[in-house]
């Protein structure tokens, strides 16, 4: 029974020092141009005397035209291979693995960063006004965007990270080609699952070829995008197969898009058929390992689960059970950097439980308000908590459990504008 020191031998032949992920936490944290910094380094290091055997960075973007965010690292021709090896050798600093989470996030681009993205199809997102129509693709862009991914994968094993994530889950360009809702196309990267899926088998093909049989290769894939007629559960669990025909060495677990945020456990009124259920079912722990059983009989690459993980029981018992491998972890490495080793050594019992209680105000001010901007405000002052704690210890300062809603909310607008203002000056002059 794997136990959660244990270690993890992947299909490439590559071993794992133990059962725990980081998974991909965006950082915000490059130039304007899309370089690491030393804050990367800074922050990565002390993540990785932290004590998990596999850190995902936040999703590095292949174009840099497209953001999912301004601050995000970007490998488009824009040189930064120094501090990618820099940051690649602190982040493997206790003999762990760093690997680079690869996207693009297609219409889910904010308007600073362009009000035209793109997409499968012309299916806006809206959401507070913050994102615009997308011009689909041409079928003559396709493979060129395939290649970037490509691209950026050999250039992550170039420069000293240990392995790669195709970031196929939350809404992002990939998930969009998966979803019938965002892909309406009626050529070959649209219509079946087949054809939809083609995007994303043939980015995995790609980057496989540039970075050969023996590195390792992850994908994060969403269980369901819990949307009526969006990505299903019996779709995931064939996707999961392809991708264990392609050899995908990890799979990695997720649900849920920007519309439903289910990946932070929260509007889990439906079920993963997009249904409505008849009563909000009790917030679980774990939100996504009912569905991994299906997933997991699919095929046999090791899994990772991520989202809601907290107790050290539940932990132990899903990975002695067998129900998973490898256990994703995300926000409580924010305001807990080193809760890893102490979960494994056994020094703690439960990893922070801190998000549940952020929100703007209660009532019609709290996350479950009937105006939608204000429910938005919510979601987005929740994540701005986490994105602080990271710039916190990226600038080496303590964290801030202390810190409120409003002046996260506040403290992260005023820096993404900040620095949203010079990446557009600096794509003007490009
Ligand atoms: C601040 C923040 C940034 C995130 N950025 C990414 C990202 O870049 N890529 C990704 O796949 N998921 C991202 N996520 C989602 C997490 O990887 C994870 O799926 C989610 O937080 C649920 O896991 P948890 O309950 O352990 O936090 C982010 C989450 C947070 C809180």
């Amino acid at each position: 029974m794997p136990q959660l020191g244990d270690s993890l031998t992947l299909p490439c032949g590559v071993t794992i020092p133990n059962r725990f992920l980081k998974s991909a936490m965006t950082e915000g944290l490059a130039t304007p141009a899309g370089n690491a910094t030393e804050r990367h380094q800074n922050l990565y290091r002390t993540w990785a005397e932290g004590g998990a055997g596999i850190l995902l960075t936040g999703n590095v973007m292949v174009d840099h035209r497209y953001l999912e965010r301004p601050g995000n690292v970007i490998i488009d021709d824009n040189g930064g291979e120094d501090a990618l090896r820099a940051w690649a050798k602190a982040g493997t600093a206790a003999g762990n693995h760093l690997w680079m989470q690869i996207s693009h996030p297609g219409r889910q681009c904010a308007r600073i960063v362009t009000n035209q993205p793109v997409s499968p199809s012309d299916v806006q997102l809206s959401l507070m006004g913050n994102f615009g129509k997308p011009r689909p693709l041409t079928a003559g862009e396709i493979p060129r965007i395939i290649e970037r991914y490509a691209h950026v994968a050999s250039v992550a094993k170039e420069t000293g990270f240990t392995g790669v994530q195709v970031h196929a889950a939350h809404g992002y360009l990939i998930s969009q080609f998966l979803s019938p809702i965002t892909n309406q196309r009626t050529d070959k990267w649209g219509g079946s699952l087949e054809n939809r899926a083609r995007f994303l088998l043939a980015v995995v093909a790609a980057v496989r070829e540039a970075v050969g049989p023996k590195f390792p290769v992850a994908v994060k894939l969403n269980s369901s995008d819990f949307q009526k007629g969006g990505f299903s559960l019996e779709e995931s669990q064939q996707v999961a197969a392809w991708l264990d025909e392609a050899g995908v060495d990890l799979l990695e677990l997720s649900g849920g898009t920007y519309e439903r945020r289910a990946l932070f456990g929260e509007e889990n009124d439906t079920d993963a058929s997009g249904e409505q259920l008849r009563e909000s079912t009790a917030k679980r722990e774990a939100f996504f390992l009912e569905y991994t059983g299906a997933i997991r009989s699919a095929c046999k690459m090791p899994i990772a689960v991520t989202g809601g993980f907290r107790s050290r029981e539940l932990m132990k018992k899903t990975l002695a059970a067998g129900e998973v491998d490898v256990i994703g972890l995300a926000r409580p490495l924010c305001s807990q950097p080193d809760v890893v080793a102490r979960l494994i050594e056994g020094n703690t019992d439960r990893a922070s439980e801190v998000e549940h209680e952020l929100r703007l105000g209660n009532g019609w001010l709290g996350p479950n308000s009937r105006i939608d901007s204000i429910k938005g405000l919510n979601a987005q002052a929740g994540v701005a908590w986490f994105y602080r704690q990271i710039v916190a210890i990226a600038e080496q300062k303590p964290v801030r459990p202390n810190l409120g809603a409003w002046r996260a909310l506040f403290e992260h607008f005023r820096d993404e504008y900040r620095i949203g203002l010079r990446y557009r000056k600096l794509r003007k002059q490009r």
